[in-house]
Parts: C-alpha cells; structure tokens; sequence
C-alpha cells in the first residue's frame, strides 16, 4: 500500500515522524509531502532518512516536473494523509485552492483522504474552520478530530494533533492494512522483534527524604522510561519497569514496580536482574541523599540550615559490572547533561560498564526532563549516532533498535 503523508507547518509536525514509522510498520510504503512552513519545524532529512524516499517540499523543485510529480503520486497512492493539518490546509482544501504542492496534490487526488487538523483551540473553533471541516466532510474527507489538552500556545483545549498511534489506526481502517482495527497495542502489525526478551527498565526521579515531609527530588517525568516501556512490549518483550514517583498512567503489559529512592530501586533493580536480558535506566536517579532523616518535621530557627548529603548507590554501575563478570547481557544507560554531552557520555560509557549510552541532552527547552520530546545521542563502542529532536516515544524505538542491534551481534546467552 502506498501512501501519501502531507505535513503543514505547525508544532505537532515532529509527530508524524511517529505516524510514518507507524505506517511503515504496517508495510506501507510513504512519501512525504512538506509544506513550506513545515520544514521550519522539522527538516525533511528526518522523514527521508526514516521512509527511504525523497521527500517533497516544493512544487518547482528543478529535479523534478511538477505536472507531471503531483499527478503521478496522486495516482499511484492509495490514500493521503494530512497529519498535522493547519487551519489554513484546511482552507486551501476546502476551496480549490493549489498554491504549493500538497494543496496540488490534494486536488489531484482521487483516493481517499484523511486528515488530522492540529491548531489552537480558538482556531479550530472559529467558524471560519467549522464551515471548511464541513464542506470537507461533506465531500466525503475523513478527519481524526483533535484531542483536548494543553497546547502549544501554553492554553488548555481542543486543538491538540490526535495520538499519533490513533491516526495510523485510521489510516489502516481505510486502506484495510494488516489489521489496523486491532486498537489495543497493535501487536498483531507491530515486529515482535523482542520476542524473547525480558526487559528491565528505570524510570522517573527518586525522592530522597529529609523528613517525614520533605525530600530531594528532580523533575523526571518518567515519560522516557515509560514510553521505552510501551515500546519494548508492542514489540514482544517482557517488561519489569521499575519506577520512581510519578504523575503519569503506568504503561499497559508491563509488569510495574514503584520505588521512591535510589536505595529502593537498586533494592528493585537488583531483586528483578536474575533473568532479565535487556536493561534499560532512564531513571533520574539522585546522586546524593541527606546523610541523617529526620524523624519529625524540621523546624526554622532563624538561621541558615546546612544538609549533610552522602553519596547514594550507582545503580547503572554496579549492575554492569556484575553483569559483564556474569554473562552479556545488554546495558543501556542514560547520560543527562547540560554541556559536553558526548565526551560526558563516553566517560560514562566507560566508567559505568555499559554497552550503549543514551546522550541526553538537556539543556534545551524541547528535550529531556518533563517534555514530550527528546533529543537523543546514541553512544557505544562503535561510535556515535545523533538523532534529530524525536517524540520520546520514537527516541524509545531508537534505543531498543541500537540494543538489538548489539544484541545480534553478541548472542543471548543463559544468565
Ligand atoms: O523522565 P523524563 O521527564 O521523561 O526525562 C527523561 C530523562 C531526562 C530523565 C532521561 O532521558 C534521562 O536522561 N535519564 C537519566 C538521568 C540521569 O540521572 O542521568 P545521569 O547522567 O545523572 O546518570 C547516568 C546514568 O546512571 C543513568 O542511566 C542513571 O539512571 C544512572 N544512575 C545515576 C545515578 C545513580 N545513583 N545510579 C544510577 O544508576
């Protein structure tokens, strides 16, 4: 099945790097069409290295003929998928309008469309967009409605681009793609190339008490963790994930352990090793924990108040290092640093026995700690790849493929 995937320019255009690895999955074969303004949010080099393909970005590109481009891939796809689409694609579409090649495109193209509308909530509430989502339906276009929730524009409401999981499903319903109605996990269209695997993973901040009231923490969300969760048990693996205190709904099929410092996820992490053929830490895990709790509150008393901090257990260290005395299995780590990411991460690399390093680079806005995206090194004794700012749920597909990638190259042995 061959599919054509349009993105306009908007924030939620980097998930549909996720709806194309989605498709892609399914056996689809994509071609990405870019609009102007969406390739000042993510550069076509992504989609391109991700479908194999060329991706399209104007319509007067010299190396090809765009007569002739747009028809032929009008005709040769089997559906067009607009995800994100802004309120202006809409308005193009709506009224004939054929200013660039996605809009072309969709004017050419006799298959089904899908579209997936991603806006402020003002926007997608003016009438103005009612009346072309309308006269789009009308003329039998089919739309995955935006989700409510927090926006880019820092309000809360309907606007938010649909779950990228939710727009593949529709996808597939409409073009009967290997089983795309199968909603709860996709396990059926997804490779089960961790069959046979057992996972442990770490995840979210741990609190490091100070007294019956207080604690040092930091502001891991546990997204990373939980999405490598998800991945790795679409994907056929047995999933322990072994948790600090967060806020977010734990991820289905995985076995869940929740821990709240660092002393009782090496406790955790230790007690689930015996067996486990892949491990994961993306935990923030605190460096350092106040030497004495006390037992009650502490009271002020007018002065300044100095906290004794001792150093806790290195969790990702211990374990590699007993693993490799064991048996090979493969040690993910995460390095979260502010400045000289790579050189930092092939130290830990290292000094922490694992056999990839996850770079992390947290210094921006958009990447690691308490966002939905991240943006990611991957660090072994074979070098060095750096990845482009990926949904944290991609950034997870990376890493399980980098693992498994050792994996192959260094057969499962009997721990
Ligand atoms: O949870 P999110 O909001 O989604 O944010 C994701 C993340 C930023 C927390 C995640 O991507 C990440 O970078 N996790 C590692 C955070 C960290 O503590 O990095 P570090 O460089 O301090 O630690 C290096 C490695 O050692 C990590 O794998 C860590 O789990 C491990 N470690 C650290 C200290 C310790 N005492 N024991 C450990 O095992």
């Amino acid at each position: 099945m061959r599919i054509a995937l349009g993105v306009t320019g908007c924030i939620a255009a980097y998930k549909s790097v996720e709806v194309l690895r989605g498709l892609q999955k399914r056996g689809a074969s994509v071609t990405v069409v870019m609009t102007r303004h969406a390739t000042e949010f993510v550069g076509p080099l992504t989609f391109q290295s991700i479908s194999g393909f060329p991706v399209i970005t104007e319509m007067f590109a010299p190396t090809h003929d765009p007569e002739i481009k747009h028809i032929q891939l009008a005709q040769s796809s089997d559906l067009l998928l607009v995800a994100p689409a802004t309120a202006n694609a809409l308005a193009k579409f709506a009224n004939g309008i054929a200013d660039d090649f996605l809009s072309t495109l969709y004017i050419s193209s006799t298959c089904p469309v899908l579209v997936a509308p991603a806006m402020n909530s003002e926007m997608w509430a003016h009438p103005a967009t009612s009346e072309n989502v309308r006269r789009l339906r009308e003329r039998g276009v089919q739309f995955v409605d935006p989700e409510e929730g927090y926006l880019a524009c820092k309000t809360v409401g309907a606007g938010r681009l649909a779950e990228p999981d939710t727009i593949v499903r529709r996808a597939c319903e409409i073009i009967g793609l290997a089983n795309g109605s199968n909603v709860a996990g996709d396990s059926c269209t997804r490779p089960a190339d961790m069959s046979g695997e057992r996972v442990l993973i770490t995840a979210g901040p741990t609190q490091e008490a100070i007294d019956p009231v207080r604690f040092l923490s930091n502001r891991s969300s546990g997204k990373m963790g939980y999405a490598l969760a998800e991945a790795a048990v679409e994907r056929g693996a047995v999933v322990t994930l072994i948790t600090g205190p967060v806020s977010i709904a734990p991820p289905k099929g995985a076995r869940t352990i929740a821990v709240r410092s660092a002393a009782e996820m090496f406790n955790a992490v230790k007690d689930n090793l015996a067996d486990s053929t892949l491990i994961v830490m993306a935990a923030a895990v605190a460096d350092y924990r106040p030497a004495d709790v006390h037992r009650q509150k502490m009271k002020k008393n007018g002065r300044a108040m100095v906290l004794d901090l001792e150093q806790t257990e290195d969790i990702l260290a211990s374990v590699a290092r007993d693993i490799h005395e064991k048996a090979s299995r493969i040690v993910v780590g995460f390095a979260a640093e502010t400045e000289s990411v790579i050189p930092n991460a092939r130290k830990k690399l290292v000094e922490k026995h694992a056999d990839l390093i996850v770079a992390n680079d947290v210094s921006a806005s958009d990447s690691g700690f308490d966002v939905d995206t991240n943006r990611i090194a991957l660090v072994s004794s074979e070098g060095v790849t750096e990845l482009p700012l990926l949904s944290k749920r991609e950034a997870a597909e990376h890493i399980i493929d980098a693992a498994l990638e050792i994996r192959r190259s260094r057969p499962l042995s009997t721990p």
